[in-house]
């Protein structure tokens, strides 16, 4: 049997997971994440006491982890979702000695006071990051290629939309889901526009004609079903990143749902960009 003290404690934890951060807090969350990436210590975030960590869908000791590691990052990209306190960030580390690219989601409770054990020591308003997940890519990964993902990267613009333009959370989410629901049914409308180019790996579909939609997928030999779905969307910049599993892609284990990530910038409804990331067990996931 629980005590009620432990159980009102519980209660009041749930309250405030459920409870909008603000872009501030999780700006700040953003920007220690990827200083504590650069310098390999998780130490330098608010992590709270019992901060679940995972890396391809493994859990993991966040001492083993790649975010233990210093890495030179060329460039960053991160969305905030202030209804869902979470965060959202894309490493491009091309010239780091190990060459990575990155996709990490993180969720922070919304304490609004002082909490105990807070590692910063500090007693401003902050909310602890209770979970954090990645997709690491490196070499051997889907259509890996570092230099390419930043080449193209750093030529998107990916400016925050005007307030009377923004497009609703739902809306871009939706945008996400058509295009991964395509993949298992063909009749799905999926809202592209014209432009629309997709960074795969470090591959970019927009190479010859930037101008043009080049997002369109090819059929799969065999639908496919995107599952285990996790969204961090941002508003501001249009933009949403689904995590998910992406099955028959390896080519030595096609039931397996390898570890993907889609990070989309939607434009009055329309997909502009996509970044996807998809972690292979054998090089190129044998293709
Ligand atoms: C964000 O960081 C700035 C600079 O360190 C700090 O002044 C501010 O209080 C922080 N805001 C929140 C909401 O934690
Ligand atoms: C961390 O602790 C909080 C508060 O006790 C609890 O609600 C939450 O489920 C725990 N999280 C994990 C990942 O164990
Ligand atoms: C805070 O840290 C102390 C000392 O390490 C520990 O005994 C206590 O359980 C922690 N409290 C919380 C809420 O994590
Ligand atoms: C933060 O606030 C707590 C509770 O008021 C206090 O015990 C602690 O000394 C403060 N810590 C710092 C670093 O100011
Ligand atoms: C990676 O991308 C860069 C820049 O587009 C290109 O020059 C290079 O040939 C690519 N490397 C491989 C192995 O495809
Ligand atoms: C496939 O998508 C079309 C268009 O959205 C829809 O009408 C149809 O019911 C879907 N088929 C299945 C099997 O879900």
């Amino acid at each position: 049997m629980i005590p009620s003290i432990l159980l009102d404690i519980g209660l009041g934890f749930v309250s405030h997971a459920l409870a909008a951060c603000s872009r501030e807090t999780l700006q700040n969350a953003t920007a220690a994440y990827v200083q504590a990436q650069t310098a390999g210590n998780p130490g330098l975030l608010d992590l709270a006491s019992n901060v679940s960590y995972a890396e391809n869908d493994t859990p993991l000791d966040i001492k083993q982890g790649v975010l233990s590691q210093p890495i030179t990052i060329d460039f960053s990209r991160s969305l905030h979702d202030t209804v869902q306190c979470a965060t959202f960030t894309e490493l491009t580390a091309a010239t780091s000695k190990h060459p990575y690219v990155i996709h990490t989601r993180m969720l922070l409770d919304n304490s609004d006071t002082t909490t105990p054990n807070n590692t910063n020591n500090n007693n401003h308003s902050s909310s602890q990051i209770t979970h954090i997940e990645s997709v690491v890519t490196d070499a051997g990964d889907w259509a890996f290629n570092a230099t390419g993902h930043l080449y193209w990267t750093r030529r998107e613009t990916w400016d925050a939309i005007a307030a009377s333009a923004r497009d609703a959370r739902a809306t871009i989410q939706a945008a996400a889901d058509a295009y991964l629901d395509e993949w298992a049914n063909t009749s799905v409308a999926v809202p592209l526009g014209t432009p629309c180019a997709r960074l795969e790996g470090g591959i970019y579909s927009g190479t010859r004609d930037p101008a043009a939609n080049t997002c369109a997928m090819p059929a799969f030999p065999t639908p496919l079903h995107v599952g285990n779905r996790r969204y961090v969307i941002d508003e501001e910049l249009g933009a949403v990143d689904v995590f998910d599993g992406f099955p028959w892609i390896e080519r030595t284990e096609p039931d397996r749902s390898m570890p993907s990530s889609n990070l989309i910038r939607v434009e009055k409804g329309k997909i502009r960009y996509i970044h996807e990331l998809t972690v292979c067990a054998t090089p190129n996931c044998g293709r």
